[in-house]
C-alpha cells in the first residue's frame, strides 16, 4: 500500500521540493485530483512546491522566544542575509522561515538550520553560526 505522505517526502528528498510535474504524475498514479495533492502539501509546513536554499534556517517567532530576544535575532539574520521570511538568498545558500514554536522553549531563543538545533542564542551567536554553514 502506498502512503501519500511518504511518496511526497521521497519526491522532496530527491528534488529538494515537489515539482509540478511530479504532482501531476503522483495525482494520476494515486487516482487523486491535483488540487487534493496541493491541499496536502500546503498543510505540511515542511513540504515545498518551490525550490529552497541548500540550508533552511527556521527562526521561532512564538511567545517564549519572543520574550527572550528572537525579534532582534530575526532582524539581524534578515539584515545579514539580505532576505526576509519565506525568501531564499540569490546564490541559493539559505532560505529563511519564521515559524511557530519549535518545541524548545526551555532553550529559547532558538533556531534550526536544516535538522540541527541552536539554543540559547544571542544575535552575535546566531550570525556566527550562520557564517559557519556552507
Ligand atoms: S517559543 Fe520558541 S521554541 Fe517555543
Amino acid at each position: 500500500m502506498r502512503i501519500l505522505i511518504n511518496e511526497l517526502a521521497e519526491i522532496q528528498e530527491k528534488f529538494g521540493y515537489i515539482p509540478e510535474n511530479e504532482i501531476v504524475r503522483l495525482a494520476a498514479e494515486m487516482n487523486m485530483q491535483k488540487a487534493q495533492l496541493y491541499g496536502v502539501i500546503s498543510f505540511y509546513s515542511r513540504l515545498y512546491t518551490e525550490k529552497k536554499g541548500k540550508n533552511i534556517i527556521r527562526v521561532c517567532k512564538s511567545v517564549t522566544c519572543g520574550m527572550n530576544g528572537s525579534q532582534a535575532i530575526r532582524e539581524a539574520i534578515m539584515a545579514h542575509l539580505g532576505i526576509g521570511d519565506g525568501m531564499t538568498t540569490e546564490e541559493g545558500r539559505f532560505s529563511l522561515e519564521f515559524v511557530e514554536c519549535l518545541g524548545l522553549c526551555n532553550v529559547s531563543p532558538c533556531i534550526t538550520i536544516n535538522d540541527a538545533v541552536y539554543e540559547n542564542l544571542t544575535v552575535e551567536k546566531a550570525i556566527e553560526i550562520i557564517d559557519l554553514i556552507e
